[in-house]
């Protein structure tokens, strides 16, 4: 068969992330020299800048030289910081040897996907969800089955429906593995109350999944509510704790993740050993992103003068939006308590779209206003905006929104 002819693998069509889908238009439209009001990638580091004690630790590791291959699981020093932060943070006592250093939590999905799915298994999404998921599990022949969640109780999962849904998927036959968490969420910005996530670990217990939780935003709070780590409500149930640079510590480009696979029974240690494997497989992360990496956890007093100066931006970003979004007709958006997202719903009925990606690619085109279409996470008639840029280029943004709303 000629390479010309059917080039890629038929799971390629998965292939796709649809918070980039509109960046050919936004360079086409930057090279007039128009300026972009871009509320549609999830990166703190353009608006509020990166953490400068890391970058200081990651210039230092390069002028040092430290840019050699390192230990495929990760880096000893920088996974004793992470396992002393579950227990700082969490009072979790993990040990080194269950944490693994990804290349951004990104790699972490397609490991575990690439571990637990295959044809005839499935995975259970709470919907919308980030879209990496979807494409992670069906490019590895896996179903997914999607819980909905609760958009007018703050987009809280529902027990009834998460229940109905995997046994429906049981009862046509799938093999379910696991049921993932994000939380903080993107898009949603919203947390899960403990009741919940514990209505969740129930749920799974009963059902024999794994549960994933994505923390990656778990220090980014905006509310006065205790963010709950999986950990600590999971013990003895099988589960998984992804976390990394990108968020908390402002280093998106660092492309550090990590994964935490805490039990012992027999399925968490065989997982343990492929995603060893795996890891053998890339070699390892970046080096000198883990050596700053260790310094990130390490200097926690740094730490949490950053944190404050982000959350009071954020916070006070995400006020604004959500009151001005909500003075829309036909938009209404709710109050976001983690992450630096609002997920608002568009009464498109009223307008000449017909939906939100025709929506979204107008508002770039005419009003030069980049946000996310709702349905690239799950659901249709809404958008996903961050909250990162300045208010005043977010008050462009909703501006753009409520135009095309009149349209
Ligand atoms: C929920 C969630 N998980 C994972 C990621 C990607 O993380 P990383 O940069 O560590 O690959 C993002 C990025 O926006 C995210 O929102």
């Amino acid at each position: 068969m000629p390479f010309t002819n059917n080039t890629l693998a038929g799971r390629m069509e998965h292939a796709y992330y649809p918070i980039r889908e509109l960046s050919p238009l936004a360079e086409e439209i930057k090279k007039t020299g128009a300026e972009i009001y871009n509320a549609s990638i999830g990166d703190p580091v353009p608006y509020l800048g990166p953490a400068k004690y890391v970058i200081k630790a990651y210039a230092k590791a390069l002028k040092d030289g430290k840019v050699f291959y390192s230990r495929s699981p990760g880096d000893f020093e920088f996974l004793d910081e992470i396992s002393k932060r579950y227990k700082r943070l969490y009072t979790l006592d993990i040990d080194s040897s269950k944490i693994f250093v990804t290349q951004g939590l990104s790699e972490a999905v397609t490991f575990l996907a690439e571990s637990l799915m295959c044809k005839g298994r499935g995975a259970v999404l709470f919907n919308p969800y980030y879209p990496v998921y979807a494409p992670a599990v069906k490019l590895f022949d896996g179903t997914v089955v999607l819980s909905e969640l609760d958009e007018e109780k703050g987009w809280a999962p529902s027990k009834d429906d998460l229940e109905e849904k995997i046994k429906k998927a049981k009862d046509a036959g799938v093999d379910l593995r696991f049921i993932l968490i994000i939380n903080p969420n993107n898009p949603t910005g919203s947390m899960c109350s403990r009741k919940d996530l514990q209505d969740v670990v129930e749920i799974a217990k009963n059902n024999d999944l794994l549960i994933i939780s994505d923390e990656i935003y778990d220090e980014m709070i905006l509310v006065k509510e205790k963010m709950t780590c999986i950990g600590e409500l999971a013990k003895g149930v099988p589960h998984i704790i992804m976390n990394g640079l990108s968020k908390n510590w402002g280093g998106t480009g660092f492309r550090i993740g990590w994964v935490v696979i805490p039990e012992d029974d027999e399925g968490s240690r065989k997982l343990r050993e492929g995603l060893n494997n795996l890891a053998t497989m890339r070699l390892c992360a970046n080096t000198p992103a883990q050596i700053a990496g260790v310094e990130a956890l390490r200097n926690v007093k740094a730490h949490r003068r950053f944190l404050k100066y982000l959350i009071k931006n954020i916070r006070e970003r995400a006020e604004f939006m959500q009151k001005r979004l909500n003075e829309i007709q036909g938009v209404s958006c709710q109050k976001a308590k983690g992450a630096f997202y609002l997920f608002p719903k568009i009464d498109l009925s009223k307008t000449k779209f017909k939906d939100d990606k025709e929506f979204c690619t107008e508002l770039l085109r005419k009003e030069h206003v980049w946000v996310t279409r709702g349905s690239g996470f799950g659901r249709d008639s809404h958008l996903r905006t961050t909250v990162l840029p300045p208010i005043e280029i977010l008050g462009k943004v909703a501006q753009g929104i409520e135009n095309l709303m009149r349209c």
